[in-house]
């Protein structure tokens, strides 16, 4: 055989690997806002000019120190129009998602915390997650979202989503999920609605209410019943700060939850929401089928 097709004829074989992979939604990160869709492959992303390599603490590694190579969100952002867009729901591997505000990822501010998306190299895998659940010994790739000087803006650890797959620009979280509002009469310092910041914060990443939220992984928390119905209200409480004191199982996925950065107001106020919304579900009978 003529040597000299031999590059072409591996180029088309790599083409075609890469491809496949490609179609099964492996390796790829999209950003979608309005009717724009960008994605990026790994190497792609890992060949980007404005990669860096990072050496700061991980979040859900802790105690660990490697480096990583990362691209800066904002600049994977900047060819979208952000200019209606107030939230960014990013979307993980295994259906854990929840919501971004914009105003920490685009921060402009030198001395502000900066968001960064990390991407796993094929050839030198990140190690396992350090955490009891992760039998399989996944580690926070393909891609993990990252902050530098996370503490300047106070970045929550639910900002910092691994096994990511994509984000999603929109412009008014009302439009995207009106079924999980409280309702509109209530005082901006209304216990349900101080609740509702904090179910946003912290149980929308894996729950829906009223069929509404972009997370699969837990129990829709109003329909049909609303747990404030069937569990009394000191267990719940209990379950919330805690689920594992409550019930446990070597599949549990709730547990990581259980923290020390809750206060006993937040609670109360999430309770108040919940109460509220089990009030406010849609037709029982469009619910049950
Ligand atoms: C990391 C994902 C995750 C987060 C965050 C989370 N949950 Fe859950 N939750 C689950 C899953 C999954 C279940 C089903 C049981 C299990 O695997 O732990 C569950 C179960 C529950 C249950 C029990 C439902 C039942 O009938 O047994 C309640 C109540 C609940 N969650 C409330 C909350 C509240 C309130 C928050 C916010 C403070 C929250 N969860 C945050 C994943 C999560």
């Amino acid at each position: 055989m003529n040597k000299s097709f031999l590059p072409i004829i591996l180029g088309v074989l790599l083409a075609t690997l890469h491809s496949l992979s490609y179609a099964r939604g492996e390796v790829g990160f999209t950003i979608r806002a309005g009717d724009k869709e960008a994605h990026w492959s790994k190497s792609q992303l890992l060949n980007h000019s404005a990669r860096q390599v990072l050496n700061i603490p991980l979040l859900n590694y802790p105690d660990q120190n490697f480096s990583i190579n990362a691209v800066p969100i904002s600049v994977l952002l900047q060819d979208m129009d952000l200019t209606d867009a107030s939230v960014l729901i990013f979307t993980c591997l295994d259906g854990y998602s929840g919501v971004l505000e914009k105003k920490y990822l685009l921060n402009d501010d030198p001395d502000a915390s900066r968001a960064y998306l990390a991407i796993e190299p094929d050839e030198k895998k990140w190690p396992p997650l350090p955490k009891d659940a992760n039998t399989s010994k996944q580690s926070a790739g393909p891609f993990y979202l990252v902050w530098s000087n996370p503490e300047k803006s106070d970045i929550p650890p639910e900002f910092w989503p691994y096994q990511l797959s994509s984000l999603d620009v929109e412009d008014d979280f009302a439009r995207i999920f009106p079924a999980l509002l409280p309702a509109g009469h209530l005082a901006a310092n209304d216990p349900a609605r101080k609740g509702f910041q904090v179910y946003k914060a912290r149980c929308m990443h894996c729950h829906q209410i009223n069929g509404q939220g972009a997370a699969k992984l837990g129990p829709d928390l109003n329909q049909p019943m609303n747990p404030t119905e069937y569990f009394n209200e000191a267990a719940l409480k209990q379950f919330i700060k805690d689920p594992t004191s409550v019930r446990k199982w070597s599949d549990m996925k709730m547990v990581w939850v259980k923290d020390d950065i809750w206060k006993d107001e937040e609670i109360d106020d999430l309770i108040a929401y919940l109460k509220h919304m089990a009030e406010r579900k849609p037709d029982m009978k469009q619910a049950s089928n």
